[in-house]
């Protein structure tokens, strides 16, 4: 069996913590403190209407690990992989590598697999952008970040409303870092 298929979730998620992003500085702040966390097999999906911010999150995470190259929309290749610098692997050595990935252009969920999802989901931490094109295939115990526009600010910048949604293993493995941020 498979490691994944064994992390069966102990609870069914729910909304556990909130942050207002005001900028894209905020982003970033949010990103050095959640990238850190991630180990191999976690699957983060982005959840957020278009424009939401979810590529700005994935860039920001992808960023704080330590990479310093350009970190492109996957629209039009659907992934991008990122390996861990060695600086990251000096600091932590099972630092992941990180499968970007913006399944928006996916007509049918098996698709993902010419993708290679499989590889990631077993050996990488996966950000995936609409999450949902994966029908059946996301697997059990993934993460929700969720963004929503919450406030305007002007004509170029609006404010982020960030849900962290998950079971009761992702919520006991983000308290101690989050716990200023948890709704109960
Ligand atoms: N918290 C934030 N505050 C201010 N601006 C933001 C924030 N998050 C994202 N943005 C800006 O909003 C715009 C859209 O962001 P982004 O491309 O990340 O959205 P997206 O959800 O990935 O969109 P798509 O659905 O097209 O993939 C970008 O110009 C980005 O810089
Ligand atoms: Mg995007």
């Amino acid at each position: 069996m498979k490691a994944r298929e064994m992390q069966k979730p102990k609870t069914s998620p729910e909304i556990f913590a909130e942050l207002i992003l005001e900028d894209l500085a905020a982003v970033k702040d949010f990103a050095a403190r959640f990238a850190p966390l991630l180990v191999r097999g976690d699957v983060v999906a982005l959840d957020g209407s278009l424009g939401a911010g979810k590529t700005a999150l994935c860039r920001a995470i992808i960023q704080a690990l330590g990479y310093e190259g350009d970190v492109p929309s996957p629209t039009f290749n659907l992934v991008q992989i990122y390996d861990p610098s060695a600086k990251s692997l000096r600091e932590n050595p099972n630092a992941p590598t990180i499968w970007h990935m913006d399944l928006y252009r996916l007509e049918r969920p098996e698709e993902a697999f010419e993708l290679g999802i499989e590889e990631a989901f077993d050996t990488a931490a996966s950000l995936i952008e609409w999450p949902s094109k994966l029908g059946p295939h996301l697997p059990a115990g993934f993460l929700t970040l969720r963004l929503e526009i919450c406030a305007i600010i002007d004509q170029y910048n609006a404010a982020r409303k960030l849900s962290l949604i998950g079971d009761m293993v992702w919520r006991e493995r983000l308290a101690a870092d989050f716990k200023e941020d948890f709704l109960s």
